[in-house]
């Protein structure tokens, strides 16, 4: 989600609440039809379907160890540049039909029916395959759906202003006409596509199509199943819930299911201004404080001013009733999880898996499953200040799994019982993941917060971690396993809130930029954590700073460290994912701290390994902080591969089996609109994607596009 803009919605956003290696048949296939100059003309899929088959290969089908395409400059220009020799083309855009009988988009604000359509604010998005007969395939790459975040809304004073013809209501209370929408286009959505060998395009009517809601049925699975802090007017047992919301980074399990992060789910709530005393500052009232809802706070849209009806009441969790089966006191605690999705089924339910704990989740990204050992996940809790996390399964990994009769078994199998930890990053480069279960004694015994059960620790996560002394982090976004060697990259956005005394080794600088001759501070561009595991298991691990984001002309003793030049400076890393076709470490950005001179980028990266740099000591005033940084950079290590539209952030990013195809999400084009300004197009920040061709009307929209290469080869090779 945006982190730059001075809008109301900010508040909202980010706050400081913590004091194979061989080729699978169908690539074959294609590269034998490129060949033969057939499949740039139109062979369809059925063709490609009859020789598909073969299992898929873990690790990197084709590595790569050369960048070969010229990098693109930065740009302020409202489209999306990408090198030359490719191609990318506008997919799938807010508002798009998902089924035959919804009307086309008329991007004037008058459409409605959005449980029917492509929802807001693309962000992390998954492929995954279809063969011709409509089954799972790991290998196919013609055809396949992308199941996709709709992550939020662009906003000003509560509304979701490019939605409604005026621009909608900015004061309270509002419209249950206007809430209606923004309720719906959050979520997640899944689309079928495909390609006739020249183009890829979407399948509106696909019986796969589907939304996920704000709306839709929800089932707590975990630990936190049954809690008294799950207790609503809607399931007085704790055991299910409604929606999903303000989802980020996604993830892919190795059973085949998408995984999706809540993330900025508090700020959609409100809590009257006597709550506090109204639960009698139980240690609800710390927690909900520690997760950022403070009494008497606004909400973000004011959807709990739409009326009495449930879908508008559930939004306001003060304690009103006599008990928690009488109000929604507990509805904030159902979210925060990571949410699986059976993208094959549109019939199946989501599940919240609250083993993985409550918190701001970006993604999850899981280690490459050994056959009887546990299933690991890596993640992010995005805020300031707060932590890195990962899950280990009690279940040991069953290679059987990877192609299950029940995929959502297979969740319940491995991410409903395991043990969560939390990362301390220690000076001299070495780490632990600290245990964060009732058989820790400091947990259990914990004076900081009181814990009954493994349920409180699911829901009260931030807090566990807190008490067993988990590092503060520079905002942790997106997590990666580098398919060549297992090391884990965590993103660091960037942290405002970073001081010169509060540097330590893992988050070390802390310094001013200017933008636009404005005086920007703390650490304003970010940072690439990396982790070496002996096992993914392990309890212990070595770390350095894979690379530090830093404007080009920065000092190189103290912000500049990693040599970035103009072909590779950036600001803010956010999207970090791994190709497993060849290797290639995509970085995307969500900067509002270099865009007086580049909208936000995606790069390319290849990434060495943990320790291929030196140790470097900074100075702040009488403090020396000493920290590990990996090899610098060069245009032949990182080089910029894409740059998008104004206000945009590039969010989400998959691709086919084959690596012939890249799916990139393009958040929130033409953000700094002013509400306004609606009627008056002349005025937007951006008119993207109608100026590329797409669609009707000129509101901009967040889109997923797809690139390819013109010759038809692995995309950034
Ligand atoms: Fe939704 Fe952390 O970016
Ligand atoms: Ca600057
Ligand atoms: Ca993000």
């Amino acid at each position: 989600m945006s982190s730059h803009t001075n809008r109301p919605g900010d508040l909202f956003n980010h706050e400081d609440s913590n004091p194979s290696t061989h080729p699978d048949f169908d690539e074959v296939l294609q590269a034998r039809l490129s060949r033969r100059g057939l499949l740039r003309g139109g062979v369809g899929v059925a063709g490609a379907a009859a020789l598909g088959g073969c299992a898929t290969s873990a690790g990197v089908s084709t590595p790569v160890d050369r960048l070969g395409f010229a990098p693109v400059a930065k740009s302020m220009a409202d489209r999306v540049t990408v090198p030359a020799g490719y191609s990318a083309r506008v997919l799938y855009a807010l508002g798009d039909p998902l089924t035959a009988a919804t009307p086309a988009f008329r991007n004037d604000g008058s459409d409605t029916d959005f449980a029917n359509r492509a929802g807001d604010h693309h962000d992390g998005i998954e492929w995954f395959g279809l063969d011709a007969a409509g089954q799972a395939s790991d290998t196919f790459a013609s055809r396949g759906l992308l199941a996709m975040n709709h992550e939020a809304t662009t906003d000003e004073k509560l509304s979701s202003f490019f939605l409604h013809a005026d621009g909608g209501t900015a004061t309270l209370p509002r419209p249950a006409a206007e809430i209606d929408k923004e309720l719906m286009i959050h979520g997640i959505s899944v689309v079928e596509v495909q390609t006739d060998g020249r183009q890829w395009a979407v399948k509106p009517g696909s019986a796969f199509n589907r939304r996920i809601t704000t709306q839709s049925p929800a089932a707590i699975h975990g630990p936190a199943r049954g809690s008294e802090h799950l207790v609503t007017r809607f399931s007085a047992d704790g055991t299910q819930s409604r929606g999903t919301l303000n989802n980020c980074g996604t993830g892919r399990t190795p059973w085949g299911t998408l995984v999706s992060g809540e993330e900025n789910w508090f700020g959609y709530f409100f809590r009257d201004a006597r709550d506090d005393d109204t639960r009698k500052k139980d240690k609800q009232v710390q927690a909900l404080n520690r997760y950022g809802r403070k009494a008497g706070a606004p909400s973000r849209h004011g959807w709990e001013s739409g009326g009495d009806a449930d879908t508008y009441a559930r939004w306001n969790i003060s304690a009103k009733g006599a008990g928690a089966r009488d109000d929604y006191r507990n509805e904030m605690n159902t979210f925060g999880y990571i949410v699986e999705l059976d993208p094959y089924d549109r019939n199946s339910v989501l599940r919240k898996r609250t083993a993985l704990g409550r918190m701001g989740h970006e993604n999850a990204t899981f280690a490459r499953p050994r056959a009887g050992e546990p299933v690991v996940a890596y993640m992010g809790d995005d805020a300031r200040g707060e932590y890195i996390y990962k899950f280990v399964s009690a279940a040991p990994w069953d290679p059987a799994d990877a192609r299950p009769a029940n995929r959502l078994a297979a969740g319940d199998k491995y991410l409903d019982k395991g043990t969560l930890y939390v990362a301390r990053f220690k000076n001299d480069g070495s780490g632990e993941w600290l245990k964060l279960s009732m058989d820790n004694p400091v947990i259990a015994g914990s004076s900081y917060f009181e814990f009954k059960d493994e349920a409180d620790v699911a829901v009260f996560t931030r807090l566990a971690a807190d008490a067993v002394g988990a590092t503060r982090m520079d905002r942790p976004e997106w997590a990666g396993v580098n398919p060549r060697n297992g090391e884990v990259y965590i993103t660091l956005t960037n942290n405002s809130a970073r001081t010169p005394s509060t540097t330590d080794a893992a988050n070390p600088r802390a310094y001013t930029d200017l933008k636009a001759g404005k005086e920007q501070k703390g650490n304003v561009h970010g940072h690439i954590m990396r982790l070496a595991e002996a096992t993914p298991a392990a309890d212990t691990f070595r770390w350095d700073i894979y690379l530090f984001a830093a404007e080009a002309d920065a000092d190189r003793s103290s912000v500049n460290l990693s040599n970035l030049t103009d072909e590779n400076d950036l600001s803010s890393p956010d999207g970090l994912v791994f190709s497993k076709a060849t290797g290639i470490c995509w970085i995307e950005t969500d900067d509002g701290a270099y865009t007086d001179k580049t909208n936000c980028m995606l790069l390319a990266a290849l990434p060495g390994q943990r320790g291929d740099g030196e140790s470097r000591t900074l100075t702040h005033g009488s403090r020396q902080v000493t920290t590990h940084v990996g090899r610098t950079q060069t245009p032949a290590t990182l080089k910029r591969f894409l740059v998008g539209p104004k206000g945009a952030e590039i969010t989400g990013i998959t691709e086919t089996p084959d690596g012939r195809a890249l799916f990139v999400n393009i958040q929130h084009a033409g953000e700094n609109t002013k509400m306004a300004d609606v009627r008056d197009p002349s005025k937007y920040e951006s008119q993207w994607p109608a100026s590329a061709g797409y669609g009707a009307g000129q509101r901009p929209r967040s889109a997923t596009i797809v690139i390819t290469k013109d010759d038809g080869g692995l995309i950034g090779t």
